[in-house]
């Protein structure tokens, strides 16, 4: 069974379906850090977003993989761990910004199907349910409002030390949901046979136990 986890940045995909794939015993594959491994491939090239030919043409000469260790999903950018350096906001931006591309797009998602073929997951992204697993058994898509989701990212950095400011990360998230949801290819949206669920104002366990019940309600 592979359960499809879709939604805008910040509305927890991630916290959630980590827990969840941990308490059932399924693979949680986060779709976004391929798609950031790639990215980190291009700043650290000096390429900019806008440069689709460079940006394609690293794609194709950059080897992204995937590992897990304990249970932890490791990125791998032609064989060396990049988990510490995919997080930042700058790496963000320009995720977003070359996950638009046709040919950035085709070149990852074969990745993303062999290791669904492979074991049961819960994959979390952004087009998952509509178009790199429309056969996936369970769909949800998680959502919250961008004053919710732009504070927990920035309580979230605050945490790691990291200065920001609470304007510019709603105004960066902004941008990021209207650039993935107009994009031409597989754009950000809510799969018709998903179910919505609204976390702006869950906890984290009360949305894990959601997850759970739907999961449930579907292997009935
Ligand atoms: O889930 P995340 O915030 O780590 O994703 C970072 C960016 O990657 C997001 O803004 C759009 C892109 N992305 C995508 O286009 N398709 C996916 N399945 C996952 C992420």
């Amino acid at each position: 069974m592979n359960i499809a986890i879709d939604g805008p940045a910040g509305a927890g995909k991630s916290t959630i379906a980590k827990k969840v794939a941990s308490d059932i015993g399924y693979v949680y594959v986060d779709t976004g850090a391929i798609y950031r491994t790639l990215a980190l491939a291009c700043i650290r090239k000096g390429i900019t977003a806008d440069d689709e030919r460079n940006v394609c043409d690293i794609c194709k000469n950059t080897k992204v993989d995937i590992k897990y260790v304990d249970g932890e999903q490791i990125m791998l950018l032609d064989g060396e761990n990049v988990n510490a350096y995919i997080r930042s906001e700058d790496v963000s931006r320009m995720t977003s910004s070359i996950s638009v591309y046709k040919e950035v797009r085709e070149q990852l998602i074969d990745l993303q199907r062999y290791i669904a073929e492979k074991e049961n997951v819960i994959m979390d992204g952004r087009d998952i349910g509509t178009f790199v697993l429309p056969n996936a058994e369970v769909k949800v898509y998680l959502n919250a409002s961008v004053e919710t989701r732009a504070k927990r990212r920035y309580l979230e950095q605050k945490d790691k030390g990291v200065e920001c400011s609470l304007e510019d990360i709603e105004k960066d998230i902004k941008e990021r949901d209207y650039r993935d949801m107009h994009r031409d290819i597989a754009p950000l949206r809510k799969a018709d046979d998903a179910v919505e669920v609204d976390t702006s104002y869950m906890t984290i366990d009360e949305v894990v136990m959601k997850i759970k019940d739907i999961i449930k309600e579907k292997a009935e």
